[in-house]
This record gives structure tokens, sequence and C-alpha cells, in this order.
């Protein structure tokens, strides 16, 4: 693997081998191993054109245990805030021997365009409403040990209600497609104004009512609300929105005793999730977060770790 670009383009071997090791990653995690030695000489270059907490810092950490050189390049503090375009950026870093670039931009495509440009490994950290490839394998991780530890079982056959803003998600495609290569059915739920006009011709089934979706679900996955991608104000209204797509405390004491409850982060607290259901005891939203790390060692591992 030189790339990581679209969780579509992950063989079902393929994410299984990076899930299988990210177990293993946690006993780093779990500070039982200090760090270590698997990609000493490497540079990684974490390039976030957007703002993240929990990606850029994961990665970072990510490859300080494997005891790779890693560095974070912002377009704030960079010449990119001088006009320096993107492809001269890129070619500019690749040129000083860099082994992996980590991109975050808010363009839809321009990871795989970066791709093109450089001789070092990329992995996208999230590309417009695109692909989030790396979010998609953390859920996915976190499920598979949700559900070993409720039952001994896999993730394969479970149901995966998706909920939120669908529509500038790209966490939302990227978990389409693997969990579909992982075996587990999707239900996606939306607005109607805030559903995407393909995902009919999806690997998932649109359910129209929040409800109907949670009875089924064995996890819900809340995604955010992303004022910030809306040029005017979001239909429905924040009251409207609440009311029908809203995991609320009602919901959860409604639907709350078998289901999991995660959340990629940043969370609208009192908007797609309540406070009571963000920090319930079957919250999975901080095993998410956790399970970045784990997941994204295992990703470095995979690009980085067979090279000289
Ligand atoms: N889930 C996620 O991508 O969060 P950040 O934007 O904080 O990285």
């Amino acid at each position: 693997m030189k790339h990581l670009l679209a969780a579509g383009d992950l063989s079902r071997d393929e994410a299984t081998s990076i899930l299988d090791l990210a177990e293993e990653m946690h006993d780093v995690q779990n500070r039982q191993v200090k760090k270590i030695p698997a990609l000493r000489g490497r540079t990684i270059i974490n390039l976030f054109f957007e703002d993240s907490t929990r990606t850029r810092t994961s990665f970072e950490i990510a490859g300080k245990w494997m005891s790779a050189d890693t560095i974070n390049v912002s377009a704030k503090g960079s010449s990119v805030s001088k006009g320096e375009s993107m492809k001269d950026t890129v070619l500019t870093l690749d040129s000083m021997g860099v082994d992996c670039f980590v991109v975050r931009h808010s363009g839809s495509g321009s990871v795989q365009q970066v791709a093109n440009w450089v001789r070092a490994s990329v992995v996208n950290a999230g590309d417009g409403a695109h692909e989030h490839p790396t979010q998609a394998l953390l859920d996915a991780h976190t499920m598979r040990r949700h559900f070993r530890e409720l039952d001994g079982g896999d993730l394969a056959g479970r149901t995966v209600l998706i909920t939120g803003d669908l529509l500038h998600s790209r966490v939302v495609r990227s978990n389409v497609w693997l969990l579909d290569t992982l075996g587990a059915q999707v239900l996606l739920c939306a607005p109607p104004t805030l559903m995407p006009t393909g995902a009919a011709t999806w690997p998932c089934q649109v359910v129209q009512s929040f409800d109907e979706g949670l009875a089924r679900a064995d996890v819900a996955m809340m995604l955010r609300v992303q004022r910030e991608r809306m040029s005017s104000g979001f239909f429905p209204s924040e009251r409207e929105y609440v009311d029908g797509w809203g995991l609320t405390q009602d919901r959860l004491h409604a639907h709350g005793h078998h289901l999991g409850i995660m959340h990629p982060g940043p969370m609208n607290r009192g908007l797609e999730i309540s406070s009571e259901a963000a920090d319930a005891a079957q919250s999975l939203v901080l095993k998410q977060v956790s399970s970045g790390v784990a997941v994204r060692m295992s990703v470095l591992y995979h690009l980085l770790g067979g090279q000289e």
C-alpha cells in the first residue's frame, strides 16, 4: 500500500490487517511498551490546511510512539498565508526528503491531487465532503472492540445507523464503504435537505424515520451539523432538528439500553446529540478518540514500516 486516500480503496483483507495490527498497538498506547522503533528514520509531515484537534494530534502521537520524526505544518504560519500555492507547498516539502504526508484540506479530491504530485506516501486526513478513511477505520475498530466486549461477536452482520448532516460529511462516505466491506449493514437518516443526492446508489439503506432506524440499530453514529459549510442557515430549524433527528434524553431512554453511541467529534451538544447521550454509559465517543491513535499507528506502519 503506497497511499491511503479513500476507504473504498481498501480490500477486506487490507482493512482487517490494519484493524488487527491496531489491537497490538494498544499495548504501546497503554504504555505497556513505551515506544517501538518501527519507523525510526522516517519523516512524517502533518500538513493541515483545515483545523483539527483529534486527527492531527493522534497522527503526531502515533508517529512519535513509533519513533518517526513528525512535523506539523498548517496553512496559518506557513508561506501558504503569503499566497504560495498548494502544489508549490507540497513540492517544496517533498524535496526535503519526506516519507509521508498526512493531509487535510477543504477541497474534495485535493488529497488525491497531492498524491499525484509527490514522491512520498500520502494519507487523507479529510478532504472536504469527500473522504476521511482513518476516521472510518477507527470507528470500525471501536465497534469491533465494543461487540467483542458486549457479546463476544464481530462487526459483520451488525446494523449501524448514521444520522446527521450527511450532505457535508466526509465521515459518512468513508464509513458507508468500509462498513460494507466489513459486512455490516448501514442505515442512513437525515433531513431531506442534508441527505446527499447520490446516497440512494451507495451500499446502504435510507430510512425516513430516525426512531425506526434507532429501533433497528446496534450502533447509532451521530454526525455533526456543519454550519461552517452552509452558505446560509440550514433547514430545518434547530428545534425541528432536535425533534426529528437529535439523540435526545427521551430517545436514549426509549432505545438506549442496547445501543452503542458514537460521534466522531467535535460535537454540537444539545443539537445532534444531548449531553446525556454523549456521556452515557454506552457512549463510545472517547473510545473512538483512543482508537484513533492505535489505528493511525497501524496505518503508518502499513504504509512505511515495510520500507528500508
Ligand atoms: N473527527 C475529526 O476528524 O476531528 P478533528 O476535526 O478534531 O480532527
